[in-house]
């Protein structure tokens, strides 16, 4: 049925709890308010320049690669949060993007569809280089085709133009493809844009309130292995 499953990485496939742990390695008590407010800063970004600048052809005039995004929203979270962030502070904390690990319920899900001929990828908002960097650290490079950056298109997801990136690249019909998620928002555009959506809900989250609910919501990964023929 799917030729293709498409994964989000940060939180989908990678486990970002590392980073709110060396948060309150680095700021003791601050951790978890740290990580929380870094991780929505960054998505209010990208949704920033997006939306300043959403029918550009050739990318928002006002596009940063998703690390410099992700920089600039882990300063102001500091300054917000009145914690000194130290050079070596801000190194540490965005090396941890490369050092994220995979989840337990990933590999072997990954391993198995591949090996029954299914083409993998990753359509993420990361910058090419974190994503190259992430998916080697854990040894996954040989399982996907591709993975795909909003670099190319310099918009963010959830823009139409992301997600077709994917249709770009694989030639195939929105209904080849199976897109999986944690993230309830990136599932909201992936269903509007038309593809079949795969709801990662790893932290019994209440689903959004507006848009397509998802083809499928599952606690982990594990469910791919039933659903995708
Ligand atoms: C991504 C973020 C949004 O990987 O999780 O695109």
């Amino acid at each position: 049925m799917y030729k293709v499953v498409v994964f989000d990485a940060y939180g989908t496939l990678f486990d970002v709890y590392s980073m709110s742990e060396l948060a309150d390695t680095l700021f003791p008590g601050h951790g978890a308010a740290l990580s929380t407010m870094w991780r929505d800063k960054q998505i209010e970004y990208t949704r920033l320049v997006s939306m300043a600048d959403p029918i550009a052809s050739e990318g928002t005039k006002h596009y940063l690669p998703f690390w410099e995004i992700t920089i600039l929203a882990l300063r102001y979270t500091c300054e917000r949060l009145k914690l000194e962030l130290s050079e070596y502070q801000e190194m540490a904390l965005m090396e941890q993007y490369a050092k994220l690990r995979v989840f337990d319920d990933c590999l072997g899900t990954l391993s198995g569809l591949k090996d029954r001929g299914i083409s993998l990828s990753i359509l993420s908002n990361g910058s090419q280089e974190m994503l190259n960097k992430v998916v080697k650290n854990n040894h996954m490079s040989h399982l996907f085709d591709k993975l795909i950056s909003v670099d190319e298109v310099c918009q963010f997801k959830i823009l139409p133009v992301t997600y077709q990136l994917v249709l770009d690249e694989y030639k195939c019909l929105k209904n080849e493809v199976l897109f999986v998620s944690c993230n309830a928002w990136d599932v909201v555009g992936a269903a509007w844009f038309g593809f079949d959506t795969y709801w990662v809900n790893r932290q019994s989250w209440p689903y959004e309130k507006i848009g397509f609910k998802p083809t499928i919501e599952a606690a982990n990964l594990l469910q791919l292995t039933h659903i995708v023929k």
